[in-house]
Order: C-alpha cells, then structure tokens, then sequence
C-alpha cells in the first residue's frame, strides 16, 4: 500500500508543478511588459513594493481577472487559477 500512496503524491507533485509552470508561461507572455513599464524595468516590483494592493486571495483573483481585460486576454478559468496559483506561490504567500 505505502507503493501507491508514494505513487499518488508524485503524480499530485508533478501536476502541481506543471500547473506552476502553466501559469507562469502564462503570466510573463500577458502580464510582464505592462507591469515592467509601470513598475521602472521591473516587472515585479508591483508584486513586491511595500505598499503593494493585494492582500488576499479575493482580492488577488479579482486583479487577475480585472487586468486580464488590460491584457486583452481571454483565458479559460483552469489557466485564470494557475496564473492566480503562481503569483500566491511566488510572491504574495497567502
Ligand atoms: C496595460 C497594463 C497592464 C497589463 C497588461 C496588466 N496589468 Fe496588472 N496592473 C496594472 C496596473 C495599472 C496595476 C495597478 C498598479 C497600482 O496599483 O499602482 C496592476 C496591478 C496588478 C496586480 C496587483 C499588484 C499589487 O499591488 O499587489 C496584480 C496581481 C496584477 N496587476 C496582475 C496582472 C496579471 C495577472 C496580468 C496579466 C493578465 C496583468 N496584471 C496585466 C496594469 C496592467
């Protein structure tokens, strides 16, 4: 039994981080140039400065959803939620 427990947590592991790498594909073709423009060449400074907006999950999947308009982006809500997954993951830790 332990044989595929082990199993089942490798094949969570690989599609958690082939869902992380989904989003963040996703992420830097849409989202990168704008924010590097806003952010003085840094991209990711809005996602890191002090006074940064998001402080939730609400808040950050309403971002995600209001800036995918901004990038002109029509992305179905599984690849709206690895975007949403990344950025937690990477930069907001909630
Ligand atoms: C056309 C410009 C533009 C594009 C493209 C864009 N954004 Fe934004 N984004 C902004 C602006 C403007 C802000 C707000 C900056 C501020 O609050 O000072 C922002 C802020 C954010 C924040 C909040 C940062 C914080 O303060 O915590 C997130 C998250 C975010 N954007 C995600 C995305 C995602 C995901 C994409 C790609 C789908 C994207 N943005 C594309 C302009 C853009």
């Amino acid at each position: 039994m332990p044989r595929i427990r082990w199993a089942l947590l490798f094949i969570v592991l690989i599609f958690s981080s082939a869902a992380m790498a989904q989003g963040q594909a996703l992420h830097d073709a849409a989202c990168l140039q704008c924010h590097a423009s806003l952010g003085g060449g840094n991209a990711y400074q809005l996602y890191q400065r002090a006074d940064r907006k998001v402080k939730s999950l609400a808040e950050l999947e309403k971002r995600v959803a209001f800036c995918m308009t901004a990038a002109d982006v029509n992305w179905t809500k599984s690849q709206q939620q690895a975007v949403v997954q990344y950025l937690r993951n990477e930069f907001y830790g909630f």
